[in-house]
């Protein structure tokens, strides 16, 4: 039996691959490298001395997954495949909706014809919109998204938590990423986004390596302790390691799970940049700006189901965070273009 991963050559996909291959598991990927390259998963080969089976194709394209189910035995699939720049999809929303949306029916089609049915997805804390409270827990509301990409992953929550219920022999579990943050600890696989960051800790780090001058922190007047945006910045190894517990949990409670995976703990902008100065050993040049339209003041979550209904916690702490960082950005300066 193989697990299929779509996204699989992506920042967390590649992290997962590599756990997954670790523990004995094998692995099949369909990604159409629209945002990543080949190299992670030769990477991921090097460190593990295992290779997954690569497709690259599109999830899209049905035909390519008829194929990969009947050339595999899969039991699972694990769907990270999709778009993820929340500003890319104010501008795209028919692009964003397609992958993100249509890509899911698709492949949730190919599954139900091929009997497959265990699915992981990867969702994310931006279901809750505007929080109602924090540490946000999944019995807080969902909704009020405020971007066509927000919108697909509670979209598709909904679509799968419908197919649930007629469907009710699959399991289906959503997993709410919050901040995913990090690398491998060898330095050899890591987040690689094309052209300038969007997200804060690449941001950081191509500051700290000198490709950008300065770090632009959105707002210090926030009701926070700084003033500055606080978010659950969560280790990418443990985000891998949390789709591990939800396969190895699959078959208990319903067949329609949503759990968050994050770490409990909020940090601020301020905290973040501190502790990349400490793990790089320089200092991270930044000035205060206004505050980016549709961000949030705060934003961490309630992580007690994840270890109740999956024995799951994250265990990796800030500074190891910003070590791994640090330490993927310096030995690979231009990603895996280097
Ligand atoms: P990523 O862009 O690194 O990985 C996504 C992968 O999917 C890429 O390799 C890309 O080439 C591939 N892909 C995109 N569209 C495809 C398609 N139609 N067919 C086949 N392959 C396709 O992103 P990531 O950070 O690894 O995110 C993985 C998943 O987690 C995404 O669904 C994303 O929305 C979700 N998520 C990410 C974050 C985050 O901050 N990184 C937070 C919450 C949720
Ligand atoms: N920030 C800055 N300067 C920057 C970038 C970010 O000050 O250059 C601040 C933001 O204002 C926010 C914090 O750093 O307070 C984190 O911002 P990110 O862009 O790194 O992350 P977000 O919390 O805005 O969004 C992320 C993902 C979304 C996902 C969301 C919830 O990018 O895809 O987490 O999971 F939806």
């Amino acid at each position: 039996m193989a697990i299929l991963v779509t996204g699989g050559a992506g920042y967390i996909g590649s992290h997962t691959v590599l756990a997954l291959l670790e523990r004995g598991d094998d692995v099949v990927v369909i990604d159409n490298l629209s945002n990543s390259s080949k190299t992670s998963l030769e990477r991921v080969t090097e460190l593990t001395g295992k290779v997954p089976t690569l497709y690259v194709a599109d999830i899209l394209d049905k035909q390519a997954l008829k194929e990969i189910f009947s050339k595999h035995n899969i039991s699972d699939v694990i769907h990270f495949a999709g778009l993820k720049s929340v500003g890319e999809s104010v501008r795209k929303p028919l692009e964003y909706y397609e992958n993100n949306v249509v890509g899911t029916l698709i492949l949730l089609n190919e599954m139900l014809r091929a009997g497959v049915n265990s699915l992981i997805f990867s969702s994310s804390a931006t279901v809750y919109g505007n929080p109602e409270k924090v540490p946000l827990s999944e019995e807080c509301q969902v909704g009020g998204t405020t971007n066509p990409y927000g919108t697909s992953k509670l979209m598709v929550e909904q679509i799968l938590r419908d197919f649930s219920h007629a469907q009710p022999e699959f399991r289906i579990t959503c997993l709410r990423y919050f901040n995913p943050v990090g690398a491998h600890a060898s330095g050899r696989i890591g987040e690689d986004p094309n052209g300038i960051p969007n997200n804060l800790v690449p941001y950081i780090s191509q500051v700290a390596i000198g490709k950008l001058e300065c770090l632009s922190v959105f707002g210090n007047d926030y009701p926070t302790p700084d003033g500055t945006g606080v978010r659950d910045y969560i280790h990418v190894l443990d985000l891998a390691s949390g789709h591990l517990a939800a396969l190895d949990h699959k078959a208990e409670g319903s067949p329609f799970k949503a759990i968050n995976l994050g770490t409990g703990v909020g940090y601020s902008v301020l905290d973040l940049i501190k502790a990349f100065e400490k793990a790089a050993q320089t200092k991270i040049n930044y000035q205060i700006v206004a505050r980016r339209p549709g961000d949030v003041a705060e934003c961490w979550s309630d992580s007690s189901l994840a270890k109740q209904e999956l024995g799951w916690i994250a265990t990796r702490s800030l500074d190891e965070m910003m070590r791994d960082t640090w330490n993927w950005q310096k030995n690979n300066p231009n990603g895996f273009g280097s």
